[in-house]
């Protein structure tokens, strides 16, 4: 079968009622819920991409020796489905995601599925499970798209069998409590990337690799971990799951260049357009952890924020190593943070015009 061609519809017999899907959408957690419906295809090497449906959500039995459960070969996606006020539901930037998934699939040696086939999927899933796309505020359907390896055989290879599924969670925000201030462990033992390695690349390795630093950080009473270079270990990368910026007293916006080691975010990207266009100054460069730190003590960052398409804009208000401890302005989300998260959400749910284009109706 060809690229972008229709899902068929496998019905959940099972699926919730009215009733049911109501209390699941009442006080949405985070990707705790889901909904009744995946979506799949699926690649040999021999037949391409083939067999794409829509099926119950549910256990995906799995030979033992299916290659993802030994060499991880696991590439993912995330991205939001929106409820505007009128009832319509809008996608937030979806193209970017379809190649974003390429770009990790080649890096992985999997199979890249077409941008026509992504997003054919995440439209069948979303119009079948339209009732599921909550309305309270903060939240949103979560949608995670993946691919494994699930080649029988233990040899290391590129997988001669992958699996393309398409799961939508209803949640609601990452970090409970607003615009919370978060507080950022900065790692000085483990890397998160190398270069020539794999952090470019959305695969499950990266977040499995930052459990262990991120466990640490909590221990001792801090919410996230942010990574530095391999190399040198003085330049800033990224959290755990999420791209960080630093505002400076001059008006001048800072956030690590695109450099291979660093996802390269679409909240991170459409951030950087929205400071740009209320005449902010972003530089991409090299930010040592030297010229934060000084920067935050001698008062010249005035914010530090972290950002990504679950945690969306995230102010950090503190920032501590084995060798300082700062507060970041006074430790409260500051204005420049502040104002991007809300024009951001404000286009995403449709508060306000979308001059970008960004938004896709489904
Ligand atoms: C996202 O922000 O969508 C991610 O994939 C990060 C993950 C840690 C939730």
């Amino acid at each position: 079968s060809s690229t972008g061609e229709a899902f068929r519809v496998v019905r959940n017999p099972h699926a919730a009622t009215d009733a049911e899907r109501a209390e699941k959408l009442r006080d949405l957690a985070f990707g705790l819920q889901f909904t009744d419906h995946m979506a799949r295809v699926t690649w040999t090497a021999d037949e391409g991409w083939h067999d794409r449906r829509i099926e119950p959500y549910g256990p995906i039995p799995m030979d033992p020796a299916a290659s993802v459960l030994h060499y991880a070969q696991e590439v993912f996606e995330g991205l939001k489905a929106y409820r505007w006020a009128d009832g319509s539901i809008r996608l937030f930037r979806p193209h970017a995601n379809a190649e974003r998934l390429q770009r990790s699939a080649w890096r992985m040696a999997l199979p890249e599925l077409s941008v026509d086939d992504f997003m054919a999927s995440i439209r069948a899933l979303v119009e079948l499970e339209h009732a599921w796309v909550p309305d309270a505020p903060e939240t949103s359907l979560y949608l995670r798209p993946f691919l494994i390896g699930t080649d029988v055989f233990l040899g290391l290879r590129a997988p001669k069998r992958v699996d393309y599924l398409l799961i939508a969670s209803p949640s609601g925000p990452y970090f409970p409590g607003g615009i919370k201030p978060v507080s950022i462990w900065v790692e000085r033992d483990y890397h998160r990337a190398g270069p020539g390695g794999t952090g470019a690349a959305k695969c499950g390795g990266n977040y499995a690799a930052s459990l262990r630093p991120q466990m640490a950080a909590y221990e001792r009473g801090f919410d996230q971990v942010l990574y530095l270079d391999a190399a040198t270990g003085s330049v800033l990368e990224e959290l755990g799951g999420m791209n960080v910026f630093a505002v400076r007293a001059d008006g001048t916006v800072l956030t690590p260049i695109i450099n291979g080691n660093i996802l390269e975010g679409v909240t991170r990207s459409s951030v950087i357009r929205l400071l740009e266009d209320q005449d902010l100054k972003v530089v991409e460069r090299d930010i040592t952890l030297a010229e934060l730190r000084q920067g935050i003590e001698d008062g010249e960052i005035t914010e530090v924020f972290a950002c990504g398409t679950a945690a969306i804009v995230t102010p950090v208000g503190r920032m501590a190593s084995t060798d300082f401890d700062v507060t970041v302005g006074d430790g409260q989300p500051g204005p420049v943070t502040a104002a991007v998260r809300e024009r951001l959400t404000a286009i995403q749910y449709g508060r306000a015009e979308d001059p970008y284009g960004w938004m896709h109706r489904v």
